[in-house]
């Protein structure tokens, strides 16, 4: 893994292309020092509004326009940025404790937000000026940024659910469950999210996801023996997060997300 400055940085990432469209991949721990916890999407976003303006205090974050274009803007507690987002094979890399408001939303925009920790009220910081006071007073955790972070085979690396690989390889049709996911709608758009172990049933070490696909085509086309997958339609992009291996539970809610336990032939 590169070297990460503690930061706001732009991130390049893998971008695979051929006539069937475009695919770019942002692996936990790979492009991005730290590993997934959650990611979440913001669509609908009227145009003039804004969305976040708020810090985290632990939250390390990478922000990507899928579809469409916003602004970034950032403040590290010293001086302010602005960030363009409009390609969806570079992410904005957000160490926690960066103050940042997403503004300029073009028409069907398409958010992508990979987070390293679960939803969690209380790691918001909203006021500018409380956020600037403990800034200053702020010392990164060494932890956060320890190399040996990246190997570290932690209990929470491995996927949740009992890691039964034989059940999963016999998994039939009926184990491809679509899954409701939570959509938290305001004036100011919606956003949806999906954390590991909760609304997505395994621990994500990878999110790709297909844009620009001409019409007609077909992707996929082939089953994977280990991983986990669940598709999603966020919007003109398919969002795939995936980990290598593992088993669920039976879900059985309707709607959005449709989870592929491994040994499935997919095509989309
Ligand atoms: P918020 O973080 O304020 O959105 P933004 O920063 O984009 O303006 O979240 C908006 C709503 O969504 C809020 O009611 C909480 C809910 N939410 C979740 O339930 N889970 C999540 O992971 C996130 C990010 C938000």
């Amino acid at each position: 893994m590169p070297i990460f400055e503690e930061k706001a940085q732009i991130v390049q990432f893998p971008k695979f292309l051929d006539e069937r469209g475009n695919l770019s991949v942002v692996e936990s721990q790979k492009q991005v020092p730290f590993r997934f916890r959650r990611c979440y999407w913001i669509y609908d976003v009227p145009g003039g509004e804004l969305r976040g303006s708020h810090a985290f205090k632990n939250q390390h974050e990478v922000i990507v326009a899928l579809s469409g274009s916003f602004d970034a803007v950032i403040h590290d507690g010293k001086e302010e940025k602005r960030y363009s987002l409009s390609r969806s094979y570079y992410g904005l890399y957000l160490p926690p404790m960066h103050y940042r408001t997403l503004d300029n939303f073009s028409t069907n925009s398409l958010a992508l937000v990979i987070s390293s920790t679960p939803y969690e009220e209380d790691d918001y910081i909203w006021e500018r000026d409380e956020f600037c006071r403990m800034k200053s007073a702020w010392t990164p955790t060494p932890l956060q940024y320890a190399p040996e972070a990246a190997s570290a085979k932690s209990p929470d690396s491995v996927c949740v659910g009992a890691p039964d690989i034989g059940a999963v390889k016999a998994a039939t049709i009926d184990d491809c469950v679509l899954m409701t996911l939570p959509r938290h709608s305001e004036r100011s758009g919606s956003l949806t999210s999906l954390e590991n172990s909760k609304e997505i049933p395994f621990d994500v070490k990878r999110i790709f996801y297909l844009y620009d696909i001409p019409g007609g085509e077909n992707r996929g086309g082939h089953a994977h023996k280990e991983c986990h997958q669940m598709l999603v339609a966020a919007s003109g992009a398919v969002l795939r997060p995936a980990c290598p291996a593992r088993s669920l539970g039976r879900r059985t809610e309707l709607l959005f997300g449709l989870h592929l336990p491994g040994a499935d032939l997919a095509r989309v």
